[in-house]
């Protein structure tokens, strides 16, 4: 990675990140971001109380069982609080509450904010992806699959693929491996950091990752974006979508909602100032393209 791969944070940012130091403020803008959350869910109909207590009652006992590994060692980095969870993504309370809090968070990304966001943004996703890949992918690995969302789009959009997804938190597995019971097709659920799958090399023809990067510091990333080229067949495709730094939203928001976002993503900062394009560049990736998919996303394709 060379220097001209960062930019350095804005003034706005630097400020933010001061605020976010004094530690009672950062669990006060926690604590409000997350009640945000909830109460825009509710006020859209989607039953965030509701379902929290419906996968409360379930035995979560045999789903765990068949996607942990309990050998597993987590890295530091996926050990720190984040979207106002203690313990991170390796709680059942985060787990249960992350399809909620997803239809929550894009249902106003779109006027007239409603909790079709979701799909819709998981759609233009497929849109740009449909229009840069050639030919349709038979064999595709969701990085950070979390509880199966975007492997299950995927799959309603490649629904003869062969799917794989890899996550960290046993627990949002767990969830994947219940939900996938409604689908007409398995899908492979693998607990594993996405930097060191452990799965065959050029063994894909699509590896996504979709809504993840944001979550990472910057030399996971780029171990990740290795990792992506090591698994992908020669002409095979690697891409990404996530939040657009370019996005005038992000860059005119106001202190205040940029320190709750901050609040809940520790690495958004390595994230906004990662220069995606040039490293993958630099790995030798060919027919790159960056596409706004959404006021405030972006989808970038890469060709191995
Ligand atoms: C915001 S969620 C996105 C989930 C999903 N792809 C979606 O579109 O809804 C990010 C996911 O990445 C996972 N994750 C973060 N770092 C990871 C890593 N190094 N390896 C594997 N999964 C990781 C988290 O556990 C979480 O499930």
């Amino acid at each position: 990675m060379t220097a001209k791969t960062f930019t350095q944070p804005t003034f706005t940012s630097q400020i933010v990140n001061g605020l976010l130091s004094i530690k009672p403020l950062a669990n006060f803008a926690k604590s409000r971001a997350r009640s945000m959350m909830i109460e825009r869910a509710e006020r859209l109909g989607v039953p965030w109380r509701k379902r929290f207590q419906e996968y409360q009652q379930i035995d979560w006992a045999p789903y765990l069982s068949t996607v942990q590994n309990l050998q597993l060692p987590y890295p530091d980095y996926y050990l720190r609080a984040f979207h106002a969870y203690e313990n991170g993504n390796l709680s059942w309370d985060a787990a249960w509450e992350v399809e909620s809090a997803a239809y929550s968070v894009h249902s106003g990304i779109w006027k007239d904010a409603n909790p079709q966001g979701d799909a819709k943004l998981r759609q233009s996703y497929h849109a740009v992806m449909l229009d840069k890949m050639a030919t349709p992918p038979q064999r595709i690995l969701d990085l950070g699959c979390s509880v199966g969302m975007s492997s299950f789009a995927l799959q309603d959009t490649y629904p003869h693929a062969e799917i794989t997804g890899v996550d960290l938190s046993p627990y949002f597995l767990a969830v994947a491996q219940y939900n996938s019971q409604q689908r007409p097709k398995a899908i492979a659920w693998k607990h594993a950091p996405a930097e060191a799958t452990g799965l065959e090399s050029a063994s894909f023809d699509l590896v996504s990752a979709c809504l993840m990067f944001h979550e990472l510091p910057a030399t996971i990333a780029c171990q990740i974006f290795t990792e992506a080229q090591r698994l992908l067949s020669p002409g095979g495709y690697f891409t990404l979508m996530d939040m657009n730094p370019q996005s005038e939203i992000y860059e005119k928001m106001p202190p205040y909602i940029l320190t709750l976002l901050k609040s809940t993503e520790p690495y958004l900062d390595q994230y906004f100032s990662l220069d995606i394009a040039a490293i993958l560049s630099e790995l030798g990736f060919r027919n790159i393209t960056i596409t706004p998919n959404s006021p405030r996303h972006r989808t970038i394709v890469a060709q191995k």
